[in-house]
């Protein structure tokens, strides 16, 4: 496995590689897997099934300052290099890019930004104003560096994943956006590298968020049909949970990532939420329909 925290090297790394593992007209595939490092068992499910499909797996690990708002956790954002890197060797990565913060983004004044209208409107991008250009930005640049064939995103993360998808498309990127399923704890709760943020307490009455989104979709299956009802349901449950504080929970349109008060046959529905646990903000979300 090659460690690699310079641009240029790691262009070279991977067109020799491209080259080596050629075999006759079937030219070799790159898998990306971006990540902000601390991985945990949702990036092993990642890095597996880029492992699985391409010749050659290649492993982002920077933490972007862009996608960080001003008052968040960006200088407490948790660290594990060595940990990152055994992980990594285990599961097969070929190279690991790690850059620093000069090296992604140069000394001065960068003039380019990348946003994506609409999608960023709702959800995560209301409550964390400049988030999404920040992610559109960095993952832009690591398509460009690494040119990957395949680049591999989690669900929890489901407006990352929408927008990420049409900046894809609507740049003509050649890339393939593989989405997967997000991977959870015995009791329930996404994995997140921000779980390490949580207290005992707060660790005990995190995996209330998701048998809430659970007990919301099973009302819709027996038959509920007011959204709106359930919704406020849903939300006075979490908010009476200790020190939980709701920031959203809405029904969204998967292709709009809008709000949407009923059930249509003709449009995949997600229930998506995010709750303060303390100080620590969680994300979940659960496909209704
Ligand atoms: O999901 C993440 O960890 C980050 O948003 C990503 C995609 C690595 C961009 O920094």
């Amino acid at each position: 496995m090659i460690i690699c925290d310079k641009i240029s090297p790691l262009r070279s790394e991977i067109r020799s590689m491209r080259t080596a593992r050629t075999m006759g007209a079937l030219a070799a595939r790159v898998g990306l897997v971006p990540t902000m490092g601390f991985l945990h068992e949702g990036h092993a499910s990642l890095i597996q099934k880029a492992r699985a499909e391409n010749e050659i797996v290649v492993v982002s690990i920077f933490i972007n300052p862009l996608q960080f708002g001003p008052n968040e956790d960006l200088n407490r954002y948790p660290r594990s290099p060595e940990q990152d890197q055994a992980l990594c060797e285990q599961l097969g990565v070929d190279l690991i890019f790690t850059p620093n913060i000069e090296e992604m983004y140069g000394t001065e004044k960068v003039f380019t930004r990348v946003h994506v209208e609409l999608l960023g409107n709702y959800l995560c991008g209301a409550s964390r104003p400049g988030h999404f250009d920040g992610v559109c930005m960095v993952v832009s640049k690591l398509f460009h560096i690494v040119e990957p064939d395949a680049t591999y995103f989690g669900e929890k993360d489901v407006q990352q994943l929408r927008i990420v998808e049409q900046m894809v498309k609507d740049l003509s990127m050649p890339i393939e956006i593989v989405s997967c399923a997000t991977v959870r704890e015995e009791d329930g709760l996404a994995k997140s590298s921000r779980n390490a943020y949580l207290s005992p307490t707060q660790r005990k009455i995190a995996p209330e968020i998701f048998r809430t989104l659970q007990t919301i979709a099973a009302r819709i299956h027996s038959g509920e049909r007011n959204l709106m009802q359930l919704q406020s349901d849903a939300i006075h449950h979490l908010n009476h949970l200790p020190e939980c504080k709701v920031d959203y929970l809405l029904f969204v349109d998967l292709q709009t990532l809008t709000p949407v008060d009923q059930l249509d046959a003709n449009h995949s529905i997600r229930l998506a939420v995010a709750v303060y646990v303390g100080a620590t903000r969680l994300i979940d979300n659960l496909l209704i329909t």
